[in-house]
């Protein structure tokens, strides 16, 4: 080969060097992220959590009691969920019994006759439970309830645990000594080394004839703090884990019902359990408001969470609505009395009775909210409704905030315009494709001069069926892996306009996965009796709220499709990267760390990385759940490969 013409191939390969190399670096788009200054402040009520009673969120779901229709009210013909227990050699009937009830609160008891009986032979009857009752190994059960008997007949009543053949007894205790007035009998069942399962029920039986009346019998098994009248432990768990910073409650429809008189009445709702007559809830079912006022409020603290609270606004969802001014008048009223018996002093009236509830020590409580999606009240009477509301709220507690149920996704004549509100709340169930989209600038239009904005539901969902379509219900009940990289990329923008958006929680929360259980998806957190488990949207907004900060530092890629969060702890100087990718294939991103005076060498990374359609279940717990490694060499310019349809955290140390 001739000189010039090694020197023309040399210069070739020169030129493709560069070019590769140009062509490498075009293939690594850059995400910049100035942290010089950061450009706002995360705000401290990132992430909260959302909950009402909806697919059995509460009654067969953290609300631990283990009966179904405890009080016998779920149905004015029979007693729904219990059974007769009798045999060949035994023989009894039950029916509601208008004419024994246990108080004017509690209108109805269960009437049991045994007409044959023996010790050999036991009758009486069964609760099935929600779904089961769940026997779980080497375990204390709570048992309570209300009994009278006619004359001749003392007891005992035997209470057991026994599997649904009648074969296993799991635990047992009696009750004796039974009179012609109502009682409560309270005794603890013991179960021993078994085998977890919900083929069980629960047996109320004796072993002669005789006639007795049942009221509010209530089965716990072991609760959160051991509190009673608590919490399912594994359910609460999960929440704890995800360090909420408020929940909102009681909804969502379920604060409103169907009708006026099927809101939520918080004043029926606290109190001995005997004096909760429960009520109709919008989701197809009764609650028996076990879980009442003062449950929501435990639950908070125990999660170190604020509440936050909607009142009933005088809007329910069959379109009826109460008119503003003196129609309205006790429906503020309740609304300011509900207000102090959360944040009044225990010498207050309503205080008082959360003083005697066990709580002397009032709630902290910022926000309140003024009904839900009122802008489904096309009377166009939200406007004033709220304005009555706002005026009476501010008069008594003007440190409140309050917030207005119709945001700037609704169009503009729904909106309140009669008053300003402190906070507007947006509701968004959406395709994973208008996530994305949404991801990209959704906020960053809004006014910094407010209102503020709580996004007080949102999911993004992957099916071709909208939540509320009864064919969802042919979905799995939680969202799959395509699903929580919508739910993140729409994490992301909330979180870098955190100054504006201030308070975001994913609904609905919960569900019961039992077939029959459920009216909407997808939910969050699912779980049967026994078990509970995280879908990967759960696994995402826990990534996202445990690795948060304070600062939001400015961050911007260009020509790639992973989005981008960042943020600063002020405190230690670590930066939290939080990267999307969206796409099927590994995505390289140079990531350019402005402003950042030292860095350490090595980061943890989070991911929670999986096929799209990949997904949890009760059967599948952690098919998808994110991964804790170290990546090393790290300094501004690294270039992060980001795995195909992931959720990474990068945790950077640096001052
Ligand atoms: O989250 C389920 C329902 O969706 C809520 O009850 C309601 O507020 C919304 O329409």
């Amino acid at each position: 080969m001739s000189t010039e013409s090694m020197l023309a191939r040399k210069s070739f390969v020169a030129l493709l060097l560069v070019t590769g190399v140009a062509f490498l670096r075009a293939a690594e788009p850059t995400i910049v992220i100035d942290a010089s200054a950061p450009s706002g402040k995360v705000s401290p009520l990132f992430y909260g959590l959302m909950t009402e009673e909806i697919n059995h969120s509460y009654d067969g779901g953290l609300y631990a009691e283990l009966v179904q229709n405890r009080a016998f009210l779920d149905d004015r013909q029979s007693p729904l969920h219990w059974s007769v227990v009798q045999s060949n050699d035994s023989a009894a009937n039950m029916a509601l019994d208008g004419s024994e009830p246990l108080n004017t609160t509690i209108g109805t008891s269960l009437r049991l006759e045994v007409t044959k009986a023996s010790t050999a032979h036991r009758a009486g009857v069964a609760n099935e439970g929600y779904w089961g009752i769940p026997v779980r190994p080497n375990a204390r059960y709570r048992a309570s309830l209300f009994a009278k008997a006619a004359p001749g007949f003392t007891g005992p009543i035997e209470l057991s645990i026994q599997s649904n053949d009648g074969q296993t007894t799991y635990a047992s205790g009696t009750i004796a000594g039974l009179t012609q007035s109502w009682k409560q009998y309270e005794l603890t069942l013991q179960t021993r080394g078994v085998a977890p399962t919900t083929a069980a029920r629960y047996v109320l039986t004796v072993d002669r004839p005789g006639k007795v009346w049942l009221s509010v019998v209530s089965l716990f098994p072991p609760t959160f703090k051991d509190q009673p009248n608590g919490f399912r432990p594994d359910i609460m768990q999960m929440m704890v884990d995800m360090k909420p910073k408020f929940l909102r409650f009681p909804g969502g429809n379920y604060l409103e019902g169907d009708q006026i008189a099927d809101r939520f009445e918080w004043k029926k709702t606290i109190g001995s359990l005997s004096d909760r007559p429960g009520h109709m809830a919008p989701w197809t079912y009764r609650s028996s408001d076990g879980l009442g006022l003062y449950e929501f409020l435990l639950w908070s603290e125990d999660m170190n969470a604020e509440p936050l609270l909607a009142v009933y606004a005088g809007y329910s969802l069959k379109g009826v609505h109460v008119n503003p001014g003196p129609d309205l008048e006790p429906y503020v009223q309740d609304a300011l009395d509900e207000i102090e018996y959360v944040t009044g002093p225990a010498t207050s009236k309503w205080g008082a009775l959360r003083a005697k509830a066990g709580h002397p020590q009032p709630f902290k409580l910022t926000y309140v909210e003024v009904g839900n999606e009122d802008w489904f009240d096309k009377s166009g009477s939200y406007d004033q409704r709220f304005a009555q509301f706002n005026a009476a709220i501010k008069a008594r507690y003007p440190q409140l905030k309050v917030i207005s149920t119709v945001g700037f996704e609704q169009p503009e004549a729904l909106r309140v315009k009669s008053v300003k509100p402190d906070v507007l709340d947006e509701h968004y169930y959406r395709t994973v494709d208008v996530f994305l989209k949404m991801a990209r600038g959704q906020y960053e239009k809004y006014d910094r001069h407010g209102p503020e904005i709580f996004v007080g539901e949102w999911a993004a969902y992957e099916t071709p069926f909208e939540p509320w379509n009864p064919r969802s219900r042919g979905e799995p009940p939680t969202p799959n892996m395509w699903a929580a990289i919508g739910d993140a990329a729409f994490m992301t923008q909330m979180e870098k306009n955190s100054d504006i958006v201030v308070m975001n929680c994913y609904a609905p929360m919960f569900v019961n996965v039992n077939a029959g259980a459920r009216q909407w998806r997808p939910n969050l957190i699912g779980y049967d009796g026994l078990r509970v488990y995280g879908s990967p949207s759960y696994h995402a907004i826990k990534m996202f709220s445990t690795h948060l900060g304070d600062q939001i530092l400015k961050a911007t890629g260009t020509d790639t499709d992973v989005l981008v969060s960042a943020t600063r702890d002020s405190r230690s100087g670590t930066i939290y990267v939080k990267l999307v990718n969206s796409s099927n294939a590994e995505t390289p991103v140079r990531l350019d760390l402005q402003g950042v005076k030292s860095l350490a060498s090595t980061a943890t990374v989070v991911t929670l990385a999986a096929d799209a359609k990949a997904t949890n279940s009760i059967d599948a717990p952690q098919a998808v759940a994110p991964l804790t490694s170290k990546v090393s060499d790290v300094k501004s310019g690294f270039v992060y490969r980001v795995p195909a349809t992931s959720i990474v955290v990068l945790v950077l140390e640096s001052r």
